[in-house]
């Protein structure tokens, strides 16, 4: 999510500063290029070699490198840098910054650099909320920097209050939404479910069904890239997904995943039923293996519950709610119909019919059907690109 971002993390001596090899780890994992600059202090907490390692690059402290009589160009770092990231922040650097008092390699590199930055500060709760640290905060966001507000929690000192550091999960996923250029589901809650169900009948057998989850994985990961908070409900598939605002919640059943559901939906802003969910499931699971020599007559099959029909009757009016509908015939006429009687915003229509559309392949071809009459057909494409105009047809509600 990074790729060829360039980030220049200057480090100040706070105790946070443990936290920092985990930071720059997981931003060389976003594909990020990370150049360390740290004060002398840093040092104490934490030491260059491990930031090095890390980051594949030297680290700076000092202007002058008396050792081999070269020089560290502070224009320079301040010139190559997409944004500089300051974490932790002390409350003598904040001052410093404030005050333009350059008395140190990071100092002057902040002077020189021109791209946003970011300032993640760490102390003690009453140095936080001292007047004069208030005053330097506000003076910096007033110079146009983002504040990475401490989080409230135990402190070092073994106080409770506001001063620890952001997590560094949490200042990575702050550099994604900045960086992605489509950020159009920002701060915005997606729930999206995703593969089969399987409904036991006894301990070793299932009914389930074809469903790779692809399509719903696509989706979850789409809709991250432009900024979207998700949490994806999976049935069982061997899919992963990795991206810092993705969430997931493993299920089995078609039961486990209407609970679920229920408790995300509420606080969600969009949610799209993309799980092949069964429609049934047996009315008796076997305790133990049934054996051969007992086979039952009949295998009996109850209905589970019709996720997306519950949720479009709790649906408010600023939700948007999206079901699929797989049909064989009289497809248009039967997608209208859920979409009305699930009280569905769009309906995306799979062709089975179609080659190359449907489960258990890389390609889908789509229609998508509004409530408001309107029709939109596409071409036969991979998952990744339908799950695009999926989200382009929702951004269009929300
Ligand atoms: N769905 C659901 N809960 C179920 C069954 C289906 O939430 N128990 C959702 C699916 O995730 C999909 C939509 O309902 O978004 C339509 O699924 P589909 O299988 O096409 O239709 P059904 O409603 O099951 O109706 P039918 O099998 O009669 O076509």
């Amino acid at each position: 999510m990074l790729k060829g971002k360039k980030i220049l993390l200057g480090v100040t001596g706070s105790i946070a500063a443990y936290k920092i090899p985990f930071l720059v780890r997981l931003l060389i994992k976003e594909g990020a290029e990370v150049q360390v600059v740290m004060t002398v202090n840093a040092r104490n907490f934490v030491t260059p070699l491990t930031l090095s390692t890390l980051s594949n690059r030297p680290v700076h402290t000092f202007p002058f490198d008396e050792n081999n009589g070269s020089w560290t160009s502070h224009v320079d770092m301040g010139a190559w840098a997409d944004v500089m990231l300051i974490a932790p922040a002390t409350a003598a650097t904040l001052s410093k910054m404030a005050n333009g008092h350059a008395d140190n390699l990071l100092l002057t590199t902040y002077l020189s650099a021109k791209c946003p930055l970011f300032f993640a500060p760490a102390m003690d709760l009453d140095m936080f909320n001292h007047p004069t640290t208030k005053q330097n905060v506000e003076k910096l966001q007033g110079f146009g920097h983002t504040l990475i507000e401490p989080q409230v929690g135990e402190l070092a000192s073994g106080l409770c209050g506001a001063g620890r550091m952001e997590e560094p999960e949490n200042i990575v996923k702050l550099l994604i939404k900045f960086f992605s250029t489509d950020q159009t589901f920002a701060g915005r809650k997606f729930l999206i479910t995703a593969g089969p169900t399987y409904e036991a009948i006894d301990p070793v057998r299932f009914i389930g069904n074809h469903s790779s989850g692809h399509m719903g994985f696509a989706l979850a990961q789409k809709a991250a890239e432009r900024g979207a908070e998700v949490t994806i409900i999976s049935g069982p598939t061997h899919l992963n997904i990795q991206h810092p605002l993705v969430e997931r919640i493993d299920v089995v059943s078609a039961a486990q995943m209407y609970d679920a559901c229920k408790k995300i939906f509420p606080g969600t802003d969009v949610t799209i039923m993309s799980a092949a969910v069964a429609d049934f499931t047996p009315e008796h699971v076997g305790d133990g293996k049934i054996k051969k020599g007992n086979r039952p007559a009949a295998l009996k099959l109850m209905p589970t519950t019709d996720i997306l029909f519950q949720l479009g009757r709790e649906k408010s009016g600023d939700q948007v709610l999206v079901g699929f509908a797989l049909e064989t015939d009289n497809e248009i006429e039967n997608a209208r119909l859920k979409l009305q009687n699930k009280n569905l915003d769009l309906i995306v229509l799979n062709s089975l019919k179609d080659q190359g559309a449907g489960f258990g392949v890389a390609t889908n071809k789509v229609s998508i059907l509004d409530n408001k009459g309107n029709q939109f057909k596409y071409g036969l494409k991979p998952k990744e690109e339908v799950a695009e105009d999926i989200l382009d047809r929702i951004s269009g509600l929300i």
